[in-house]
């Protein structure tokens, strides 16, 4: 079975390289898909975006790494899936994750939304906090992997 990862992944954390893991342990192929134009203005720039994400995955092997342009479900639909993935941090993500599984069934019927909860561990961090901290010189180690902590890192060298 194949699912889904979507995300705009600005950069991507520890959070979502915990969930597109326990995924790959779950489903036969996961697409971990980078949206190329984010809802809201995306700091770092497509390339950047996916160069972290490939190389921060590279090592599970059943997780391939796309961008993708339009509806999350046209893509679901592309790959012959039927399963979206996405992380739950504590409720405030409810709202707003609960509308999107809605509209992507209403969009696509028989698409299913599967939540994960996110690691205790991470379940503080999100992209925009990391690049806040990380842009204003703070340490990100052991929050973001280390492809993203080194960009950072040269930013303030
Ligand atoms: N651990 C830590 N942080 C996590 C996390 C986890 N397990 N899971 C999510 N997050 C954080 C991210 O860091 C990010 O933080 P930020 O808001 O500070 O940037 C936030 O939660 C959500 O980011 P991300 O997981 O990258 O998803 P997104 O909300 O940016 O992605 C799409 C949204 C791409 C899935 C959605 O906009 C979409 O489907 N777009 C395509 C167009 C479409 O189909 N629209 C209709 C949808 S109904």
């Amino acid at each position: 079975m194949v699912a889904v990862y979507p995300g705009s992944f600005d950069p991507i954390t520890m959070g979502h390289i915990d969930i597109a893991t326990r995924a790959s342990a779950l489903f036969e192929d996961v697409v971990l898909a980078v949206v190329k134009n984010p809802s809201k203005t995306s700091l770092l720039s497509l390339e950047n975006r996916l160069d972290f994400v490939r190389g921060s995955v590279e090592h599970l092997k059943n997780v391939r790494v796309e961008s993708f342009e339009g509806l999350t479900v046209q893509l679901v639909k592309q790959y012959n899936a039927n399963i979206i993935i996405r992380g739950l941090r504590a409720v405030s993500d409810f709202e707003y994750e609960f509308a999107m599984s809605q509209m992507n069934k209403r969009l696509c019927p028989g698409v299913e939304t599967i939540f994960m909860m996110a690691d205790l561990e991470y379940q503080f961090i999100s992209s925009s906090m990391l690049n806040e901290v990380a842009r204003l010189g703070g340490s990100i180690e052991g929050l973001a992997p280390q492809n993203v902590v080194n960009h950072f890192k040269l930013l303030h060298a």
